[in-house]
């Protein structure tokens, strides 16, 4: 027999699982996420009309907004006509974010040509007889409508210009309701503009779980404490929204029945989380991407109070705004805001776990992809229509208790 007692022991080591360690780089659905001209998404988008501000950004004052991640500066003419045009000027690219707004466009400051709202060069001031050859120069334009409140333009392909639609919800208003548009409003409370992704707040739109976690507990109550109670969920996809079916039975007897919609492109129809009013949804958003990493939303809302749209923003800690919450604040009350920022500039779509309750994501992102291969196949996304007889688009979402 060896003598044994000499040899190193051999202790049976556990290694570590599952650590952090060397795990791959992450990775995003960018078909889904990127908004630029010439990618899926930025097609797909440039197919709608999109709200990129309030009537009264339209003025005098050229304004800077950024859409879809193009730069474009925003005005109002003398004759009331709200123009959108490129930035740089058609003759040397001087920015007419520094312009003078006059009676019949937007005058650039270095030698003084002036653009009306369809980028026709209506003077060329320094040039012999005003500008020969001026028709033969064009501002870059977008066409904009004006509706509800907001200014909406179409970035898309011309041959391709939608008739700018309108929705029931906002159309069939009770006596001594009105309409009023706003653009500060995510649904937890945060900036007008949030530093990540559109996608993160789209896909919010079809997650009705995190209101009970999130928003009735996490923080305490955000919204009201009927939406804490943990609902039975169904989802279904229409053809031009994906709903959110929420059952709940509250402790007092009564049923609580509430139906949201996350609609094509980046509409949000949720009735209000405060269910405030019973019935059909009273206010519409939609989420504008900035450009990649981050987005706005502008909401119409039928009210019966000025202000009602401004009063219903968040308190995530049941007292104060977002804004006027500390650093440790927001840790201990995070909303929406600090969990979608969170999962980053793009949320890492490679890292995640879907689960059961995530079904309605899949849907959207389902939805979502239908329409990038409609576009691809040369075919007309859904939701856009030509003809301006269409009645307006109608949604089921809505709060209602039994
Ligand atoms: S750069 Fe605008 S007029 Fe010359
Ligand atoms: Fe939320």
């Amino acid at each position: 027999m060896h003598d044994t007692s000499d040899m190193p022991r051999v202790i049976p080591i556990a290694v570590d699982t599952g650590t952090a360690y060397g795990r791959p780089a992450p990775t995003h659905r960018n078909e889904l996420t990127d908004v630029g001209p010439g990618t899926p998404m930025g097609e797909l988008l440039r197919r709608y009309w999109h709200p990129i501000g309030l009537a009264a950004d339209a003025n005098a004052t050229p304004r800077k907004v950024r859409v879809l991640g193009e730069d474009l500066i925003l005005f109002r003419d003398g004759e009331g006509r709200p123009g959108l045009v490129y930035p740089h000027c058609a003759h040397r690219g001087a920015s007419l974010y520094y312009g003078k707004v006059e009676e019949r466009g937007i005058r650039c400051c270095y030698h003084g040509w002036l653009f009306d709202v369809q980028g026709h060069c209506m003077e060329q001031p320094c040039e012999p007889e005003g500008g020969r050859a001026r028709d033969k120069v064009r501002q870059p334009w977008y066409p904009v409508q004006e509706l509800y409140g907001l200014v909406w333009a179409y970035l898309g392909p011309p041959e391709k210009k939608p008739v700018l639609p309108r929705y029931e919800c906002l159309e069939q208003l009770e006596p001594g309701e009105f309409l009023e548009a706003d653009d500060h409003s995510i649904g937890g409370g945060g900036p007008r503009i949030i530093p990540c992704n559109w996608l993160q707040h789209y896909e919010n739109i079809v997650d009705p779980f995190h209101v009970v976690i999130l928003h009735s507990s996490f923080s305490g109550t955000q919204f009201v404490p009927e939406m804490a109670v943990m609902p039975q969920v169904e989802w279904d996809t229409t053809e031009i929204s994906v709903r959110t079916l929420s059952k709940r039975q509250l402790p007092d007897g009564r049923t609580f029945r509430r139906i949201s919609e996350a609609g094509i492109p980046t509409l949000r129809i949720v009735p209000s989380p405060r269910v405030g009013r019973l019935g059909m949804v009273e206010s519409l958003g939609w989420v504008l991407p900035i450009d990649d990493h981050s987005f706005r939303i502008y909401v119409v809302g039928r009210l019966r109070e000025a202000g009602e749209l401004h009063r219903m923003r968040s308190r995530p800690d049941g007292r104060k705004l977002w804004e006027e919450l500390t650093e440790e604040e927001h840790q201990v009350y995070p909303g929406d805001y600090e969990a979608m920022v969170s999962q980053g500039a793009i949320a890492k779509h490679s890292e995640e776990h879907l689960a059961t309750t995530d079904r309605g994501l899949v849907m959207l992102r389902r939805l979502l992809q239908k329409q990038l291969d409609a576009v691809q196949q040369g075919r007309d996304p859904a939701g856009v229509f030509f003809d301006p007889a269409t009645p307006p688009v109608k949604f089921s979402a809505g709060n209602w208790m039994e």
